[in-house]
């Protein structure tokens, strides 16, 4: 069953076409990647796909269903992580994913909370308050909160912007993993060019608000008569 199904939606905020007529589809255990250069629409469509925002036309529909009509539903199976969302800094880093575990309903709220900080090596950070981690401990708190209810999407903007390299390597190896093991589909923006080629299974490009173009790395490496994603970024960008 396809995970995410978009079809044509828009949005305008006064003259500015933020999102002009995009379509996609997620498929389960799929990671997708959405790239383009600052301001093309990228979060604004994330928005949407997660019910922030609601598109001034066309369609999204999650696990087949209109999540205006099943929000519950439809919540309790997805789960978003971005560097802009804040998180209560006055509680500890368990006492958060505690209260995103209870939130949404997870069965053994306790037991999970200790997996998912194992999971993303958070021991040591377990009883800090989550307004005095770094940036780069932060991010992998918003990793473990996005993971707490075992998500079958997984909607992630910017997910390893603020994280060295030896970290960020861990996190996309974290991610791949769960997408091949538990079939976790992933829809994602990023930057990092590297970051996208090692884990996107497919590519949209967009840019103005409309998909430009589409495919794997090497079939878009290819079309653009170049020899890596970034050299195809840098013509997108500039065309
Ligand atoms: N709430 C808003 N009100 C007005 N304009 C907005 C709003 N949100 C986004 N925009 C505009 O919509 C366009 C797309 O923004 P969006 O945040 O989707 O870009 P992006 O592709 O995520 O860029 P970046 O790579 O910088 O994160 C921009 O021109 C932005 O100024
Ligand atoms: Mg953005």
């Amino acid at each position: 069953m396809t995970v995410l199904d978009v079809q044509a939606i828009r949005k305008a905020f006064g003259a500015v076409r933020a999102v002009d007529g995009v379509s996609l589809r997620v498929e389960p255990g799929e990671i997708v990647g959405l790239l383009g250069p600052n301001g093309a629409g990228k979060s604004t469509t994330l928005h949407m796909v997660l019910g922030l925002i609601s598109p001034d036309s066309g369609t999204v529909r999650l696990f087949g269903r209109d999540p205006a009509r099943h929000r519950t539903e439809v919540l309790s199976r997805i789960n978003f992580a971005a560097g802009y969302l804040g998180l209560p800094g006055s509680l500890r880093v368990w006492e958060v994913l505690r209260a995103f575990a209870y939130s949404y309903g997870v069965a053994r709220p306790a037991a999970r909370v200790d997996q998912v900080i194992e999971l993303l090596d958070l021991g040591r950070l377990r009883d800090q308050r989550f307004r005095e981690l770094s940036s780069g401990q932060q991010t992998r708190v918003q990793l473990a909160k996005a993971l707490i209810n075992e998500p079958e999407l997984l909607v992630l903007d910017e997910p390893t912007a603020s994280l060295d390299p030896d970290v960020g390597d861990r996190m996309r190896e974290l991610l791949l993993a769960q997408a091949r093991e538990s079939g976790r589909a992933m829809l994602i923006t990023s930057h990092n060019m590297r970051e996208v080629e090692r884990m996107c299974h497919r590519i949209h490009f967009i840019a103005g608000g409309r998909i430009v173009a589409e495919g794997n790395a090497e079939q878009l490496a290819g079309e653009y008569g170049v020899t890596d994603l970034e050299e195809v970024f840098l013509k997108v960008a500039r065309q």
